[in-house]
């Protein structure tokens, strides 16, 4: 790996399902196509486009099929889907993702809500579903939601998290990403869970998934950078949370993220001015402000983005 490589992070857009997912309005179909072309536009070369659930459980993502169809594809960007079935599968497949990404979590009480199954039982509900996204050319992803804290038992032990992520490789999920649905984690705990993790898990697999419900995401992705995670998921402008969990707010804003990373030498190929055009775009569909402090600040001065001040206190773009 040469020493840029060894610089780079990845980023998941997850802006346009898990934050619109959690929209008192629906998004119309053309501001969602908007939006992710938007994003790609900006850099990202990840984007998760919306959910093949069933559209009552999230009827704001009920147009799945529709923004697949619309979406201006972009040779090498990953578009991808949530799935939590087979019947979810079949209509992916029909749409033509990149990748799908089967979701469960670390505690029964969360995954009995969200997806009205046990973890053992979604296990086995993903079974068929991985080989044949594979088989299909389409790769998955893994979710274990509540790995630092569930809104129904409280505190979740790493163990629960790690064996579940632990099965979701074995069956053949690519990545798998670590969710704080609830922004619990912190970073003393976020040590502990890769610690533990490190011994049974391929951390260079792993993403983490914070929510920044009480403040902690940005500490959170700074302390699993340390133990060599390399691949973080966020939400433009800071829009999200999941329906199946109450207290859950948005996931860390993606500009947060590029200007905290960029500001601390890393690298993501992102365009952070061109990242505010497009939260810009879909917070003018929305009912209240986007909660992400960068772009709230851009939102305020109305001006071109500054660049990141980085250690030794000169400024520089990567
Ligand atoms: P169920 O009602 O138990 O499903 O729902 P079922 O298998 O019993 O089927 C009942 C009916 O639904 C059948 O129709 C199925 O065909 C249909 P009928 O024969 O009665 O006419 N059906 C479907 N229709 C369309 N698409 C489908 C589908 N599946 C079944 N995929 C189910 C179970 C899992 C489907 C439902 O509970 C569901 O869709 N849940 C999704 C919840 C969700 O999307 N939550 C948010 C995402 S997770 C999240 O945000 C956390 C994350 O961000 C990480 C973190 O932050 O921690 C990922
Ligand atoms: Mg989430």
């Amino acid at each position: 790996m040469s020493a840029a490589q060894a610089r780079q992070v990845r980023v998941v857009e997850v802006g346009p399902r898990d934050g619109l997912q959690n929209e008192r309005v629906f998004v119309d179909t053309d501001a969602k196509v908007r939006f992710v072309e938007t994003l790609v536009a900006a850099g990202l070369r990840d984007v998760e486009v919306s959910s093949f659930v069933h559209p009552k459980a999230v009827p704001q993502l009920a147009d799945a099929e529709e923004v697949f169809a619309t979406i201006r594809r972009v040779p090498g960007v990953r578009y991808s889907a949530l799935v939590p079935n087979l019947r979810g599968l079949e209509r992916a497949l029909d749409c033509r993702p990149d990748e799908v990404a089967v979701f469960t979590g670390a505690t029964d009480s969360f995954v009995g809500k969200n997806i009205r199954m046990t973890i053992a039982e979604s296990l086995e509900r993903f079974r068929p579903v991985i080989p044949a996204a594979v088989e299909a050319g389409i790769t998955v992803r893994g979710y274990v939601s509540t790995a630092f804290g569930c809104p129904y038992e409280g505190a979740v032990r790493p163990e629960q998290g790690i064996s579940v992520a632990e099965r979701l490789f074995e069956m053949g999920c690519r990545e798998v990403s670590i969710g704080d649905t609830i922004g619990m984690g912190t970073p003393g705990a976020v040590h502990d869970w890769l610690r533990a993790a490190a011994q049974r898990l391929p951390v260079e697999r792993l993403a983490m998934h914070f929510h920044d419900t009480r403040g902690q995401a940005l500490a959170n992705v700074l302390a699993a950078l340390e133990h060599g995670v390399r691949v973080f998921d966020a939400s433009a402008g800071g829009l999200g949370g999941c329906p199946y969990a109450p207290g859950a707010s948005g996931n860390l804003a993606t500009e947060d993220l590029v200007y905290c990373l960029h500001g601390s030498g890393w690298e993501t190929g992102i365009d952070l001015s061109k990242l505010v055009q497009a939260s810009r775009a879909i917070a003018g569909q929305l009912d209240h402000i986007l909660p992400g402090r960068y772009f709230q600040a851009e939102r305020v001065r109305g001006v071109p983005e500054l660049e990141p001040v980085r250690a030794g206190g000169g400024t520089g773009r990567t």
